[in-house]
């Protein structure tokens, strides 16, 4: 049995733009949203080897400390001529100074060396996995992703982390050219176009009841 979130709920993330994208997601179901940040609660450490994995450890952590339902989301950007890199790394290979054009030159770097410079050969797709977890460890999770690939130089400055260099598939712009609006495409304006939103979609219907 699946079961719905009522009430509170905390966001097990302290990433302020994860944060804002994901109140933006909850605000038309009347859930109120707290922070793990707001409640000062400590970050667990992010030991699991897939995205499904890390997203189950906040968001358990957080619903343990707080004695509510948390949500957490683990994503990532996972491009297919780097066997997947970054993937699970990818807030790490910013570095502790949060570097995003330093990672994406990173990555154009590697893509180089392989010479991956085809639309087909800079083939990578965004991960999405999201988990509510209540203090009782009963858990609900979904997965989803966006592919499309990847631009040089990165182009806009809407968005985060690596939004400037992807080009999601049938899209002319990149995530960092598009509001935030376009870039989730939410029903009723699009049936979910980000990962997030995507993987938000599928919560919803197991999670979630519109007021
Ligand atoms: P984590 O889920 O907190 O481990 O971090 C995932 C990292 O993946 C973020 O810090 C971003 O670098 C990247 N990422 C995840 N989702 C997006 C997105 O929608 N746009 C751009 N970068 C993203």
């Amino acid at each position: 049995m699946h079961r719905r979130i009522t009430g509170q709920l905390v966001i097990a993330t302290h990433n302020p733009g994860k944060l804002a994208e994901m109140r933006e997601l909850l605000a038309p179901y009347g859930i109120e949203a707290v922070s793990a940040g707001e409640l000062g609660l400590d970050e667990p450490e992010e030991t699991g080897t897939s995205f499904r994995a890390n997203a189950q450890i906040k968001a358990l952590a957080a619903a343990k400390a707080a004695q509510l339902p948390a949500f957490a989301d683990d994503s990532g950007l996972v491009v297919d001529a780097l066997d997947g890199a970054p993937g699970i790394y990818s807030a790490r290979w910013a570095g502790p100074n949060k570097d995003f054009t330093g990672a994406m030159t990173r990555i154009e770097r590697l893509l180089q060396e392989r010479g991956a410079t085809t639309p087909e050969q800079r083939r990578a797709h965004f991960v999405s996995a999201l988990c509510v977890a209540w203090p009782d460890d009963h858990i609900e999770e979904v997965e989803a992703r966006a592919d499309g690939t990847l631009v040089w130089p990165p182009r806009g400055t809407a968005g985060f982390g690596y939004d400037p260099s992807f080009m999601p598939d049938g899209h002319t712009r990149t995530f960092g050219e598009m509001t935030s609006i376009e870039k989730h495409g939410l029903p009723p304006l699009g049936l979910g176009l980000s990962h997030r939103a995507r993987a938000f979609v599928k919560l919803a219907e197991i999670c979630l009841e519109p007021r």
